[in-house]
Protein backbone atom coordinates (compact mmCIF):
# COMPACT_ATOMS: atom_id res chain seq x y z
CA UNK A 1 0.00 0.00 0.00
CA UNK A 2 1.35 3.78 -0.85
CA UNK A 3 -0.31 6.41 0.81
CA UNK A 4 0.53 10.14 -0.41
CA UNK A 5 -1.48 13.63 1.07
CA UNK A 6 -2.70 15.67 -1.27
CA UNK A 7 -4.87 19.06 -1.24
CA UNK A 8 -5.56 19.59 -5.28
CA UNK A 9 -9.08 19.89 -6.35
CA UNK A 10 -10.77 16.73 -7.10
CA UNK A 11 -11.47 17.73 -10.71
CA UNK A 12 -7.50 17.65 -10.95
CA UNK A 13 -6.13 14.30 -9.85
CA UNK A 14 -5.97 11.23 -12.12
CA UNK A 15 -6.78 8.21 -10.02
CA UNK A 16 -8.87 5.36 -10.54
CA UNK A 17 -11.84 6.13 -8.22
CA UNK A 18 -13.12 9.17 -6.30
CA UNK A 19 -13.85 8.02 -2.90
CA UNK A 20 -16.35 9.89 -1.02
CA UNK A 21 -18.34 9.61 2.43
CA UNK A 22 -22.52 9.87 2.41
CA UNK A 23 -24.41 10.70 5.67
CA UNK A 24 -27.79 9.08 6.00
CA UNK A 25 -29.58 12.20 5.46
CA UNK A 26 -27.86 11.21 2.16
CA UNK A 27 -25.48 14.74 2.55
CA UNK A 28 -22.49 14.00 0.98
CA UNK A 29 -19.34 14.91 3.44
CA UNK A 30 -17.01 16.73 0.89
CA UNK A 31 -15.44 19.78 1.38
CA UNK A 32 -16.64 22.01 -1.71
CA UNK A 33 -13.45 23.22 -2.62
CA UNK A 34 -12.57 19.79 -3.73
CA UNK A 35 -15.69 18.94 -5.85
CA UNK A 36 -17.27 20.71 -8.89
CA UNK A 37 -20.74 21.79 -9.20
CA UNK A 38 -21.39 19.40 -11.74
CA UNK A 39 -20.06 16.46 -9.72
CA UNK A 40 -22.01 17.34 -6.50
CA UNK A 41 -25.52 17.82 -8.34
CA UNK A 42 -24.78 14.95 -10.54
CA UNK A 43 -24.93 12.54 -6.57
CA UNK A 44 -27.16 14.01 -5.54
CA UNK A 45 -29.80 13.00 -8.06
CA UNK A 46 -28.76 9.57 -8.12
CA UNK A 47 -28.59 9.38 -4.29
CA UNK A 48 -32.28 10.47 -4.93
CA UNK A 49 -33.02 6.88 -6.33
CA UNK A 50 -32.70 5.43 -3.20
CA UNK A 51 -30.18 2.39 -3.52
CA UNK A 52 -28.18 3.76 -1.14
CA UNK A 53 -28.95 4.58 2.47
CA UNK A 54 -25.87 5.84 3.65
CA UNK A 55 -25.64 3.67 6.81
CA UNK A 56 -22.31 3.26 8.14
CA UNK A 57 -20.48 0.86 5.95
CA UNK A 58 -22.63 0.87 3.14
CA UNK A 59 -21.79 0.95 -0.35
CA UNK A 60 -22.58 2.41 -3.59
CA UNK A 61 -20.44 2.77 -7.03
CA UNK A 62 -21.39 5.09 -9.82
CA UNK A 63 -19.75 5.38 -13.14
CA UNK A 64 -19.16 8.86 -15.92
CA UNK A 65 -19.94 11.24 -13.37
CA UNK A 66 -19.42 14.81 -14.92
CA UNK A 67 -16.76 17.29 -13.85
CA UNK A 68 -14.08 14.66 -12.75
CA UNK A 69 -11.43 13.15 -14.39
CA UNK A 70 -12.17 9.87 -12.70
CA UNK A 71 -14.73 7.40 -14.24
CA UNK A 72 -15.68 6.20 -11.18
CA UNK A 73 -16.93 7.18 -7.04
CA UNK A 74 -16.97 4.85 -4.53
CA UNK A 75 -19.92 6.13 -2.23
CA UNK A 76 -19.27 5.04 1.59
CA UNK A 77 -22.03 5.49 4.35
CA UNK A 78 -20.77 7.16 7.54
CA UNK A 79 -24.50 7.08 9.28
CA UNK A 80 -25.80 10.19 11.02
CA UNK A 81 -24.02 13.09 11.00
CA UNK A 82 -24.14 14.29 14.27
CA UNK A 83 -23.27 10.40 15.14
CA UNK A 84 -20.13 9.73 13.35
CA UNK A 85 -17.78 8.83 16.45
CA UNK A 86 -14.61 6.65 16.03
CA UNK A 87 -16.15 3.13 15.69
CA UNK A 88 -18.08 4.13 13.08
CA UNK A 89 -15.54 5.97 10.80
CA UNK A 90 -13.28 2.78 10.93
CA UNK A 91 -16.50 0.58 10.00
CA UNK A 92 -16.63 2.90 6.83
CA UNK A 93 -12.62 2.70 6.12
CA UNK A 94 -13.26 -0.95 6.64
CA UNK A 95 -16.41 -1.08 4.23
CA UNK A 96 -14.10 0.87 1.49
CA UNK A 97 -11.79 -1.52 1.19
CA UNK A 98 -13.77 -4.39 1.02
CA UNK A 99 -15.37 -2.47 -1.80
CA UNK A 100 -11.70 -1.12 -3.55
CA UNK A 101 -11.15 -5.06 -3.80
CA UNK A 102 -14.04 -6.08 -5.65
CA UNK A 103 -13.30 -3.37 -7.95
CA UNK A 104 -10.43 -2.75 -10.93
CA UNK A 105 -8.74 -0.01 -9.56
CA UNK A 106 -5.03 0.99 -8.64
CA UNK A 107 -5.07 4.70 -7.47
CA UNK A 108 -7.45 5.74 -5.32
CA UNK A 109 -8.54 9.37 -4.06
CA UNK A 110 -9.89 9.11 -0.82
CA UNK A 111 -12.24 11.77 0.95
CA UNK A 112 -13.68 10.10 3.52
CA UNK A 113 -11.36 11.53 6.56
CA UNK A 114 -12.89 14.60 5.94
CA UNK A 115 -15.51 14.24 7.82
CA UNK A 116 -15.71 15.25 11.37
CA UNK A 117 -15.22 12.51 14.03
CA UNK A 118 -16.68 13.43 17.29
CA UNK A 119 -13.81 14.04 19.68
CA UNK A 120 -10.77 13.97 16.78
CA UNK A 121 -9.05 15.76 14.69
CA UNK A 122 -7.73 15.43 11.16
CA UNK A 123 -4.74 13.91 12.23
CA UNK A 124 -6.74 11.74 14.23
CA UNK A 125 -8.70 11.02 10.83
CA UNK A 126 -5.82 10.73 8.46
CA UNK A 127 -3.77 8.25 10.88
CA UNK A 128 -6.82 6.22 11.73
CA UNK A 129 -7.58 6.27 7.84
CA UNK A 130 -3.70 4.66 7.23
CA UNK A 131 -4.10 2.20 10.18
CA UNK A 132 -7.57 0.92 9.29
CA UNK A 133 -6.73 0.26 5.33
CA UNK A 134 -3.64 -1.70 6.53
CA UNK A 135 -5.38 -3.71 9.23
CA UNK A 136 -8.33 -4.69 7.14
CA UNK A 137 -6.29 -5.79 3.97
CA UNK A 138 -3.69 -8.03 5.90
CA UNK A 139 -3.16 -10.96 4.50
CA UNK A 140 -1.26 -13.93 6.05
CA UNK A 141 -1.19 -16.53 3.01
CA UNK A 142 2.94 -17.20 2.57
CA UNK A 143 1.92 -20.90 3.53
CA UNK A 144 -0.49 -21.27 0.91
CA UNK A 145 0.09 -22.92 -1.86
CA UNK A 146 -3.49 -23.11 -3.61
CA UNK A 147 -6.13 -20.87 -3.24
CA UNK A 148 -3.65 -17.94 -3.10
CA UNK A 149 -5.40 -14.78 -2.87
CA UNK A 150 -3.18 -12.17 -4.32
CA UNK A 151 -3.07 -9.22 -2.07
CA UNK A 152 -4.07 -6.25 -3.84
CA UNK A 153 -2.02 -3.12 -3.33
CA UNK A 154 -3.32 0.36 -3.95
CA UNK A 155 -1.81 4.22 -3.83
CA UNK A 156 -4.02 6.22 -1.69
CA UNK A 157 -4.24 10.24 -2.02
CA UNK A 158 -5.46 11.07 1.19
CA UNK A 159 -6.95 14.48 0.50
CA UNK A 160 -7.52 16.76 3.11
CA UNK A 161 -7.36 20.55 3.07
CA UNK A 162 -4.39 23.09 1.96
CA UNK A 163 -4.55 24.07 5.82
CA UNK A 164 -3.89 20.90 7.07
CA UNK A 165 -1.37 19.35 5.28
CA UNK A 166 1.64 19.33 7.44
CA UNK A 167 -0.79 17.83 10.04
CA UNK A 168 -2.01 15.49 7.94
CA UNK A 169 2.02 14.30 6.42
CA UNK A 170 2.95 13.96 10.01
CA UNK A 171 -0.06 11.38 10.73
CA UNK A 172 0.97 9.94 7.63
CA UNK A 173 4.05 8.99 8.46
CA UNK A 174 3.40 8.05 12.39
CA UNK A 175 0.50 5.93 11.22
CA UNK A 176 2.48 4.11 8.92
CA UNK A 177 5.06 3.46 10.77
CA UNK A 178 2.92 2.34 13.43
CA UNK A 179 0.70 -0.79 10.53
CA UNK A 180 4.53 -1.91 9.98
CA UNK A 181 4.46 -2.44 13.11
CA UNK A 182 1.05 -3.75 13.87
CA UNK A 183 2.17 -5.81 10.61
CA UNK A 184 5.10 -7.60 12.11
CA UNK A 185 3.20 -8.42 15.55
CA UNK A 186 0.09 -10.13 13.36
CA UNK A 187 2.69 -11.74 11.24
CA UNK A 188 4.98 -13.42 14.03
CA UNK A 189 1.60 -14.33 16.03
CA UNK A 190 0.01 -16.14 13.04
CA UNK A 191 3.40 -17.96 12.44
CA UNK A 192 2.76 -21.61 13.18
CA UNK A 193 5.21 -22.84 16.48
CA UNK A 194 6.71 -25.37 14.51
CA UNK A 195 8.26 -21.84 12.33
CA UNK A 196 7.82 -19.60 15.26
CA UNK A 197 10.55 -20.80 17.55
CA UNK A 198 12.38 -19.01 20.13
CA UNK A 199 15.44 -19.17 17.83
CA UNK A 200 13.50 -17.70 15.47
CA UNK A 201 11.94 -14.68 17.90
CA UNK A 202 15.89 -13.91 18.76
CA UNK A 203 16.79 -13.64 14.89
CA UNK A 204 13.68 -11.60 14.01
CA UNK A 205 14.78 -8.95 17.44
CA UNK A 206 18.06 -9.17 15.95
CA UNK A 207 17.10 -8.35 11.78
CA UNK A 208 15.06 -5.46 13.53
CA UNK A 209 17.80 -4.21 15.80
CA UNK A 210 20.45 -3.69 12.95
CA UNK A 211 17.70 -2.42 10.38
CA UNK A 212 17.25 1.10 13.25
CA UNK A 213 20.11 1.06 14.95
CA UNK A 214 19.48 -0.32 18.43
CA UNK A 215 21.37 -3.00 21.01
CA UNK A 216 20.63 -6.32 20.80
CA UNK A 217 21.41 -9.00 22.72
CA UNK A 218 20.31 -12.52 22.30
CA UNK A 219 21.19 -14.86 25.55
CA UNK A 220 21.20 -18.59 25.19
CA UNK A 221 20.83 -21.31 28.11
CA UNK A 222 23.91 -20.80 29.65
CA UNK A 223 23.85 -16.85 29.63
CA UNK A 224 20.42 -17.76 31.25
CA UNK A 225 21.79 -19.90 34.05
CA UNK A 226 24.33 -17.37 35.03
CA UNK A 227 21.51 -15.39 35.54
CA UNK A 228 20.20 -17.43 37.98
CA UNK A 229 16.88 -17.34 35.89
CA UNK A 230 15.51 -20.56 37.73
CA UNK A 231 12.13 -19.86 37.50
CA UNK A 232 12.13 -19.20 33.37
CA UNK A 233 14.43 -22.25 33.38
CA UNK A 234 11.97 -24.12 34.64
CA UNK A 235 9.66 -24.08 31.96
CA UNK A 236 12.31 -24.08 28.91
CA UNK A 237 12.88 -27.95 31.19
CA UNK A 238 10.74 -29.47 29.27
CA UNK A 239 11.48 -28.72 25.62
CA UNK A 240 13.64 -29.51 22.91
CA UNK A 241 14.07 -26.32 21.58
CA UNK A 242 16.94 -23.93 23.43
CA UNK A 243 15.20 -20.95 25.55
CA UNK A 244 16.00 -17.47 24.42
CA UNK A 245 16.56 -14.45 26.57
CA UNK A 246 16.13 -11.19 24.37
CA UNK A 247 17.17 -7.99 24.87
CA UNK A 248 16.21 -4.75 22.56
CA UNK A 249 17.83 -1.26 23.72
CA UNK A 250 16.73 1.61 21.55
CA UNK A 251 18.47 4.39 22.92
CA UNK A 252 17.68 7.64 21.03
CA UNK A 253 17.32 9.55 24.51
CA UNK A 254 19.05 11.72 26.35
CA UNK A 255 21.28 10.21 28.47
CA UNK A 256 19.67 11.27 32.07
CA UNK A 257 16.46 9.62 30.87
CA UNK A 258 14.98 6.69 32.26
CA UNK A 259 13.72 4.20 29.75
CA UNK A 260 10.32 2.50 29.64
CA UNK A 261 10.98 -1.07 29.56
CA UNK A 262 8.29 -3.47 28.07
CA UNK A 263 8.48 -6.92 28.73
CA UNK A 264 6.57 -9.39 26.45
CA UNK A 265 5.82 -12.89 27.54
CA UNK A 266 6.93 -15.23 24.34
CA UNK A 267 6.03 -18.98 25.08
CA UNK A 268 5.99 -19.81 21.15
CA UNK A 269 3.87 -22.90 22.10
CA UNK A 270 1.70 -23.41 25.37
CA UNK A 271 0.50 -27.23 25.48
CA UNK A 272 0.44 -26.47 29.15
CA UNK A 273 3.03 -28.71 30.14
CA UNK A 274 2.88 -31.90 31.95
CA UNK A 275 -0.65 -30.33 33.54
CA UNK A 276 -1.78 -30.45 29.56
CA UNK A 277 -4.62 -28.58 28.32
CA UNK A 278 -7.32 -30.54 26.65
CA UNK A 279 -6.70 -31.07 22.54
CA UNK A 280 -10.03 -28.70 21.55
CA UNK A 281 -8.40 -25.41 20.10
CA UNK A 282 -5.11 -26.18 21.44
CA UNK A 283 -3.47 -24.54 18.02
CA UNK A 284 -4.35 -21.54 19.54
CA UNK A 285 -1.75 -21.60 21.97
CA UNK A 286 0.65 -20.90 19.10
CA UNK A 287 -0.60 -17.38 19.69
CA UNK A 288 1.17 -17.46 23.65
CA UNK A 289 3.73 -15.63 22.60
CA UNK A 290 1.86 -12.36 21.38
CA UNK A 291 3.05 -10.43 23.97
CA UNK A 292 6.73 -10.85 22.94
CA UNK A 293 5.87 -9.74 19.24
CA UNK A 294 4.05 -6.90 20.23
CA UNK A 295 7.25 -5.74 21.64
CA UNK A 296 8.68 -6.46 18.64
CA UNK A 297 6.29 -4.78 16.85
CA UNK A 298 6.19 -1.04 18.70
CA UNK A 299 9.95 -1.85 18.18
CA UNK A 300 9.98 -1.74 14.67
CA UNK A 301 7.38 1.40 14.71
CA UNK A 302 10.02 3.49 17.08
CA UNK A 303 12.82 2.88 14.50
CA UNK A 304 11.21 3.50 11.81
CA UNK A 305 10.29 6.72 13.58
CA UNK A 306 13.55 7.28 15.09
CA UNK A 307 11.71 8.35 18.22
CA UNK A 308 13.97 10.29 20.63
CA UNK A 309 13.73 8.28 23.54
CA UNK A 310 14.54 5.21 25.39
CA UNK A 311 13.07 2.51 25.47
CA UNK A 312 14.11 -1.42 26.75
CA UNK A 313 12.91 -4.57 25.37
CA UNK A 314 12.91 -7.77 27.20
CA UNK A 315 11.01 -11.20 25.86
CA UNK A 316 11.88 -14.15 27.97
CA UNK A 317 10.57 -16.82 24.92
CA UNK A 318 10.33 -20.70 25.59
CA UNK A 319 8.04 -23.70 24.81
CA UNK A 320 5.44 -25.18 27.52
CA UNK A 321 5.27 -28.87 26.62
CA UNK A 322 5.46 -32.10 28.52
CA UNK A 323 8.45 -33.74 28.67
CA UNK A 324 10.26 -37.08 30.81
CA UNK A 325 12.41 -34.00 31.70
CA UNK A 326 9.57 -31.70 31.70
CA UNK A 327 8.29 -29.39 34.97
CA UNK A 328 6.22 -31.21 37.47
CA UNK A 329 3.81 -30.05 39.76
CA UNK A 330 5.22 -30.10 43.09
CA UNK A 331 8.51 -28.80 41.70
CA UNK A 332 9.67 -26.09 43.81
CA UNK A 333 11.82 -23.45 42.26
CA UNK A 334 14.18 -20.25 42.93
CA UNK A 335 13.66 -17.43 40.93
CA UNK A 336 16.15 -14.72 40.21
CA UNK A 337 14.54 -12.84 42.87
CA UNK A 338 15.89 -15.22 45.13
CA UNK A 339 11.87 -15.98 46.16
CA UNK A 340 11.08 -19.16 46.02
CA UNK A 341 7.75 -20.70 43.62
CA UNK A 342 6.42 -23.49 44.40
CA UNK A 343 4.44 -24.99 40.50
CA UNK A 344 0.73 -26.38 41.27
CA UNK A 345 -0.05 -26.13 37.67
CA UNK A 346 2.93 -26.18 35.28
CA UNK A 347 0.22 -24.39 32.72
CA UNK A 348 0.23 -21.08 34.77
CA UNK A 349 3.90 -20.94 33.14
CA UNK A 350 3.42 -17.47 31.64
CA UNK A 351 4.02 -15.90 35.01
CA UNK A 352 7.09 -18.07 35.96
CA UNK A 353 9.09 -17.07 32.85
CA UNK A 354 7.72 -13.09 33.47
CA UNK A 355 8.63 -12.67 36.94
CA UNK A 356 12.97 -13.61 36.33
CA UNK A 357 12.59 -11.31 32.71
CA UNK A 358 10.44 -8.55 35.43
CA UNK A 359 14.06 -8.91 38.40
CA UNK A 360 16.47 -8.15 35.17
CA UNK A 361 14.30 -4.92 34.16
CA UNK A 362 15.48 -3.42 37.66
CA UNK A 363 18.89 -2.92 36.01
CA UNK A 364 18.27 -0.41 33.73
CA UNK A 365 17.17 1.83 36.37
CA UNK A 366 13.54 1.89 34.72
CA UNK A 367 10.89 5.09 34.30
CA UNK A 368 8.16 2.46 34.11
CA UNK A 369 8.10 -0.99 33.42
CA UNK A 370 5.22 -2.29 31.34
CA UNK A 371 4.73 -6.36 30.53
CA UNK A 372 3.10 -7.37 28.28
CA UNK A 373 1.37 -11.20 28.27
CA UNK A 374 -1.16 -13.52 27.02
CA UNK A 375 -1.24 -14.40 30.71
CA UNK A 376 -4.76 -16.36 31.88
CA UNK A 377 -7.86 -17.84 30.46
CA UNK A 378 -9.44 -16.09 33.16
CA UNK A 379 -9.33 -12.80 31.86
CA UNK A 380 -10.92 -13.69 28.31
CA UNK A 381 -13.92 -14.56 30.86
CA UNK A 382 -13.50 -11.16 33.05
CA UNK A 383 -13.47 -8.93 30.16
CA UNK A 384 -14.14 -10.36 26.69
CA UNK A 385 -12.25 -9.76 23.74
CA UNK A 386 -12.60 -6.10 23.49
CA UNK A 387 -10.24 -4.57 26.24
CA UNK A 388 -7.51 -6.00 27.75
CA UNK A 389 -6.41 -6.40 31.61
CA UNK A 390 -4.89 -3.61 32.93
CA UNK A 391 -3.39 -3.70 36.64
CA UNK A 392 -0.95 -1.13 38.16
CA UNK A 393 1.12 -0.20 41.10
CA UNK A 394 0.95 2.94 40.47
CA UNK A 395 -2.15 5.40 38.92
CA UNK A 396 -0.38 7.50 37.15
CA UNK A 397 0.82 4.82 35.04
CA UNK A 398 -2.34 3.64 34.78
CA UNK A 399 -3.83 6.38 33.66
CA UNK A 400 -1.86 7.09 31.00
CA UNK A 401 -1.97 4.09 29.36
CA UNK A 402 -5.98 4.14 29.83
CA UNK A 403 -5.85 7.39 27.85
CA UNK A 404 -3.21 5.84 25.19
CA UNK A 405 -5.87 3.04 24.65
CA UNK A 406 -8.45 4.90 24.26
CA UNK A 407 -6.75 7.72 21.52
CA UNK A 408 -5.52 4.93 19.61
CA UNK A 409 -8.72 2.70 20.07
CA UNK A 410 -7.25 -0.64 21.17
CA UNK A 411 -8.16 0.23 24.54
CA UNK A 412 -7.66 -1.66 28.46
CA UNK A 413 -9.39 -1.66 31.44
CA UNK A 414 -8.15 -1.39 35.16
CA UNK A 415 -8.39 -4.48 37.45
CA UNK A 416 -8.03 -4.53 41.10
CA UNK A 417 -4.67 -5.20 42.26
CA UNK A 418 -5.70 -5.44 46.04
CA UNK A 419 -3.48 -6.84 48.67
CA UNK A 420 -6.79 -8.89 49.65
CA UNK A 421 -5.81 -11.19 47.16
CA UNK A 422 -2.80 -12.21 47.55
CA UNK A 423 -3.42 -14.68 49.97
CA UNK A 424 -4.79 -17.00 47.18
CA UNK A 425 -1.31 -17.64 46.36
CA UNK A 426 0.00 -19.16 49.90
CA UNK A 427 1.80 -22.34 49.83
CA UNK A 428 2.81 -24.94 52.67
CA UNK A 429 5.98 -24.83 51.58
CA UNK A 430 7.32 -22.46 49.18
CA UNK A 431 7.40 -18.26 49.73
CA UNK A 432 4.26 -18.66 47.11
CA UNK A 433 2.03 -20.83 44.81
CA UNK A 434 2.49 -20.19 41.13
CA UNK A 435 -1.65 -20.19 41.02
CA UNK A 436 -4.36 -18.80 43.40
CA UNK A 437 -7.61 -20.58 42.82
CA UNK A 438 -10.48 -20.52 40.20
CA UNK A 439 -11.41 -17.03 41.96
CA UNK A 440 -9.92 -13.88 39.97
CA UNK A 441 -7.83 -16.11 38.13
CA UNK A 442 -6.50 -12.74 35.60
CA UNK A 443 -6.01 -11.11 39.24
CA UNK A 444 -4.10 -13.97 41.22
CA UNK A 445 -1.82 -14.08 38.32
CA UNK A 446 -0.91 -10.23 38.58
CA UNK A 447 -0.79 -10.14 41.97
CA UNK A 448 1.49 -13.23 41.21
CA UNK A 449 3.97 -10.73 39.14
CA UNK A 450 3.62 -7.57 41.72
CA UNK A 451 5.77 -9.35 43.68
CA UNK A 452 8.80 -9.12 41.51
CA UNK A 453 7.72 -5.61 40.65
CA UNK A 454 8.20 -3.74 43.88
CA UNK A 455 10.73 -1.48 43.15
CA UNK A 456 9.56 0.46 40.18
CA UNK A 457 6.43 1.71 38.82
CA UNK A 458 4.95 -0.93 36.96
CA UNK A 459 1.57 -2.05 34.83
CA UNK A 460 0.62 -5.57 33.59
CA UNK A 461 -0.94 -5.57 30.30
CA UNK A 462 -3.83 -9.09 30.34
CA UNK A 463 -3.89 -9.63 25.91
CA UNK A 464 -5.30 -12.67 26.67
CA UNK A 465 -8.49 -11.80 25.29
CA UNK A 466 -7.66 -9.57 22.51
CA UNK A 467 -4.11 -10.82 20.74
CA UNK A 468 -6.22 -12.61 18.50
CA UNK A 469 -9.41 -13.79 16.98
CA UNK A 470 -10.62 -17.53 16.86
CA UNK A 471 -13.08 -18.80 14.54
CA UNK A 472 -13.60 -18.21 10.94
CA UNK A 473 -11.80 -14.84 11.34
CA UNK A 474 -8.71 -16.63 13.21
CA UNK A 475 -6.08 -14.50 13.21
CA UNK A 476 -3.30 -11.98 15.44
CA UNK A 477 -4.67 -8.48 15.99
CA UNK A 478 -1.39 -6.77 16.53
CA UNK A 479 -3.07 -5.58 19.38
CA UNK A 480 -1.88 -3.91 22.14
CA UNK A 481 0.81 -2.11 19.54
CA UNK A 482 -1.03 0.93 19.17
CA UNK A 483 -1.48 1.65 23.13
CA UNK A 484 2.15 1.53 23.58
CA UNK A 485 2.92 3.09 20.93
CA UNK A 486 0.75 6.03 21.89
CA UNK A 487 1.78 5.74 25.13
CA UNK A 488 5.41 6.24 23.98
CA UNK A 489 4.59 9.18 22.36
CA UNK A 490 3.04 10.83 24.86
CA UNK A 491 5.92 10.80 26.74
CA UNK A 492 7.82 12.78 23.74
CA UNK A 493 8.21 16.67 25.23
N1 LIG B 1 -1.49 -19.00 27.80
C1 LIG B 1 -2.42 -19.39 28.79
C2 LIG B 1 -3.57 -18.39 28.94
C3 LIG B 1 -4.63 -18.43 27.88
C4 LIG B 1 -5.48 -19.49 27.76
C5 LIG B 1 -4.80 -17.34 27.06
C6 LIG B 1 -6.47 -19.48 26.80
C7 LIG B 1 -5.80 -17.32 26.13
C8 LIG B 1 -6.64 -18.39 25.99
C9 LIG B 1 -1.75 -19.49 30.14
O1 LIG B 1 -0.44 -19.92 30.12
C10 LIG B 1 -2.51 -20.49 30.93
O2 LIG B 1 -2.54 -21.62 30.55
N2 LIG B 1 -3.11 -20.04 32.02
C11 LIG B 1 -3.91 -20.89 32.83
C12 LIG B 1 -3.64 -20.54 34.27
C13 LIG B 1 -4.26 -21.49 35.24
C14 LIG B 1 -3.59 -22.82 35.17
C15 LIG B 1 -4.13 -20.90 36.63
C16 LIG B 1 -5.38 -20.64 32.48
O3 LIG B 1 -5.74 -19.49 32.23
O4 LIG B 1 -6.11 -21.61 32.40
MN1 LIG C 1 -0.32 -22.04 30.12
ZN1 LIG D 1 0.59 -19.59 28.42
Amino acid sequence: MKFSIKTDPSEKQRSDVLVLGVYDSLKVAYDKANLSTSTISYIASILKHGDMTGKAGSSLILYNAPGTKTSKILLIGLGKEKELDGKKYLTAVRAMIYALKKMDVKTIASYIQIAPVIGSDIAWNVEHFITEVMDASYEFAELKTIDKKTKKTFDFLVNVDKKNQKIAEGALKKSFALAKGIELTKTLGNLPPNICTPTYLGKKAQEIGKEHGMKIDVLDQKQIEKLKMGSFLGVAKGSRQPPKFIVLQHNKGKKTQKPIVLVGKGITFDAGGISIKPAGDMDEMKYDMCGAASVLGTFKTIGLLNLPMNVIGIIPTCENLPDGLALKPGDILTSMSGQTIEVLNTDAEGRLILCDALTYAERFNPDVVIDIATLTGACVIALGHHASALYSNDDKLAKDLESAGQISMDRAWRMPLWEDYQSQLDSNFADMANIGGRAGGSITAACFLSRFTKKYKWAHLDIAGTAWKSGKAKGATGRPVGLLTQYILSKIH
